[in-house]
């Protein structure tokens, strides 16, 4: 099987993780994309999504599934979401996709977190993937050098010759180097670090459950 064909898979997984006649919260990218077309499905059995990104709303209304606020609504009773890497404790890096602070937020207003993942993206410790960061861009540099001094290797991230720009106009750093044995421990420590938006390690809001994709099917895993 491709990955792509991996994602559509743990995508239409998912839908049983899905309550009839509630919110969803939804995250972002090619994973969450096929899982966005699935609900498409059940759409008249849910009354809509809280969304962690604009490609995410755009692709949800598209397919005519309500978007709410997240302001407007309470806790959710489930998140579905990809991830960058997902260790065998549930711990995550997320924001490949530079949507890491919305669908932070969305998660923890959320009961349980279901990640959807290829089996590509499942590791013994987090770190190999260059670790998202998004942070107020008066910061980035003493960031960078913060970085630097726990031995990583911070780059801005850049789009057509500029720093790239999340939804909510802030910069990316990707940090290389660095082995997250202790995923919580270096979630807290970097959260405090001044200019520091939000780290892409989700220690706090781990995976309750991934649905991994395989050639053999759908592993499902518990935390
Ligand atoms: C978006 O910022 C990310 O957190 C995505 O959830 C993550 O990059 C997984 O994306 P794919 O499903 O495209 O691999």
């Amino acid at each position: 099987m491709t990955q792509d064909e991996l994602k559509a898979l743990v995508g239409q997984a998912a839908l049983k993780y899905v309550p009839q006649g509630e919110i969803v919260g939804v995250g972002t990218g090619s994973t969450v994309d096929k899982f966005i077309d699935a609900l498409a499905s059940m759409k008249d059995a849910i009354r809509g999504a809280v969304s962690s990104s604009s490609a995410s709303t755009a692709r949800l209304k598209a397919l005519g599934i309500p978007v709410f606020d997240a302001n407007d609504v309470d806790e959710l009773a489930v998140y579905i979401d990809g991830a960058d890497e997902i260790d065998n404790r549930g711990y995550m890096i997320k924001g490949g996709g530079a949507a890491l602070t919305r669908e932070k937020i969305v998660a923890a207003q959320s009961r349980r977190i279901v990640c959807i993942a290829d089996e590509s993206k499942l590791v013994g410790v987090l770190g190999r993937f260059p670790l998202p960061v998004e942070v107020i861009p008066m910061a980035a540099h003493r960031l960078m050098r913060q970085f630097a001094a726990m031995g990583g290797n911070a780059q801005l991230r850049m789009r057509e010759g500029q720093p790239l720009l999340t939804d909510n106009g802030l910069q990316i750093l990707d940090v290389t180097g660095l082995t997250l044995s202790e995923p919580l421990r270096f979630e807290n420590e970097v959260n405090q670090w001044p200019g520091v938006v939000t780290v892409g390690v989700f220690a706090h809001q781990k995976a309750a459950v991934c649905l991994l994709g395989t050639s053999q099917g759908v592993r499902t895993m518990t935390f």
